[in-house]
């Protein structure tokens, strides 16, 4: 059977050529006669495909010296709680910025933990079409750190720069936009993302932490959820996700194979103009809610003037190859997700059957 052209929010789609070295290594990885998921996480082979995964994504990313690459499970939104329990002090708060769903997972879990301020919002009626303006955003004063989601998965938005929070270190939910673009780590104290949008399959989260972080978080933690404890044993502390750190470092290989990162941005600017000027063409065809200067790279967004014609538009897609477009059920319309392992010919082909949609229903 072909393979479908996949645009999936997450898990999404991966680079062909890693699934199909995973295929030929399934059996006998290395030599050992067993497949990575089999054999030990403290083996040598395991070790070096671990540290490799990790020097890699340092090089690739651009991370600077004194942050640490954690390698964790539980999914961002373990991270939601982990985070406001290692960093926020007895006494002391955090700042958040509410941009989308997630974002408001991550506020409301840190709400559990510990006292934390809504420093901005932009929801409306339930939805959230745009980024903050400078103005909006309050951060209480004496914030250990400021939380912010950079690309929003579910309504299509993305920050284009971080907001000047006045020094406060931002913590920065990355998980549907992470190694899509060059960041500024200057005002970063923490990244972190579910591997199983850009970097591989579920069962791995990445958290890159700067060390003054690592070493102000908290001691009285249980081990399993102090990044210190994490950090001190190189995310060995307890079996890692093995199977799918092997597939990141594949992943990690590819896009390196693609030129790195420039190259990576480039062609996920390129990827979304290509959809983003079939929309702006046909504006009261395909209606997009989100404001333009927050529109996502990674997650095109849009409308029909009906729930029967959008059921159509993905209906017809289906027929032509073309699955995982249904937006979500908070957001409705339509979402074409086109992480870095989608090509641009994916794009050409997605704008081609918008242009001919339009035609053939308009
Ligand atoms: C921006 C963002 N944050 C957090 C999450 C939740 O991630 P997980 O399912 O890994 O906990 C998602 C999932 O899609 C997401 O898109």
């Amino acid at each position: 059977m072909d393979r479908v052209l996949n645009f999936y929010p997450g898990p999404s789609e991966l680079p062909l050529s890693a699934l199909e070295e995973a295929k030929s290594e399934m059996l006998d990885w290395k030599g050992t006669g067993m497949s990575v998921m089999e054999i030990s996480h403290r083996s040598k082979e395991f070790d070096e495909v671990h540290n490799e995964t990790i020097a890699l994504f340092r090089k690739l990313f651009f991370i600077p010296e004194n942050y640490a690459v954690l390698l964790l499970q539980g999914g961002a939104s373990l991270q939601f709680a982990m985070i406001p329990m290692n960093l926020i002090a007895a006494g002391s708060t955090a700042s958040y910025i509410v941009t989308g769903r997630f974002s408001d997972n991550a506020y409301k879990t840190a709400k559990k933990v510990s006292g934390v301020h809504l420093a901005a919002s932009t929801e409306k009626d339930g939805k959230y079409f745009r980024i903050p303006k400078p103005d909006e955003i309050g951060i209480r004063e004496g914030s250990v750190y400021c939380h912010l989601t950079s690309n929003n998965t579910i309504f299509g938005t993305q920050w284009k720069s971080f907001p000047d929070v006045k020094g406060v270190p931002l913590v920065c939910d990355m998980s549907s936009d992470i190694l899509s673009r060059k960041v500024d780590w200057g005002p970063l104290g923490l990244v972190y993302a579910g591997a199983q949008k850009n970097l591989g399959p579920a069962g791995t989260t990445v958290v890159v932490i700067r060390n003054d972080l690592v070493e102000k978080s908290s001691r009285d933690l249980p081990d399993i959820l102090s990044y210190k404890v994490m950090a001190d044993k190189n995310s060995l502390y307890n079996t890692p996700g093995c199977f799918s750190i092997y597939m990141m470092n594949k992943v990690l290989k590819w896009v390196e194979r693609k030129g790195g990162l420039d190259a990576i941005q480039k062609r996920n600017e390129r990827k979304a103009k290509l959809l983003y000027d079939v929309i702006d063409e046909a504006p009261d065809f395909f209606i997009t809610r989100v404001e333009k200067e927050s529109r996502s790279f990674m997650n095109v967004t849009f409308n029909l003037v009906s729930e029967e014609l959008e059921a159509k538009f993905v209906a017809d897609a289906k027929s032509e190859n073309i699955v995982g477009i249904k937006g979500h059920r908070s957001a409705g319309g339509i979402r074409v997700s086109i992480y870095n392992s989608h090509d641009e010919k994916d794009s050409e082909t997605v704008a081609s059957f918008m242009k001919r949609f339009i035609k053939e229903n308009g």
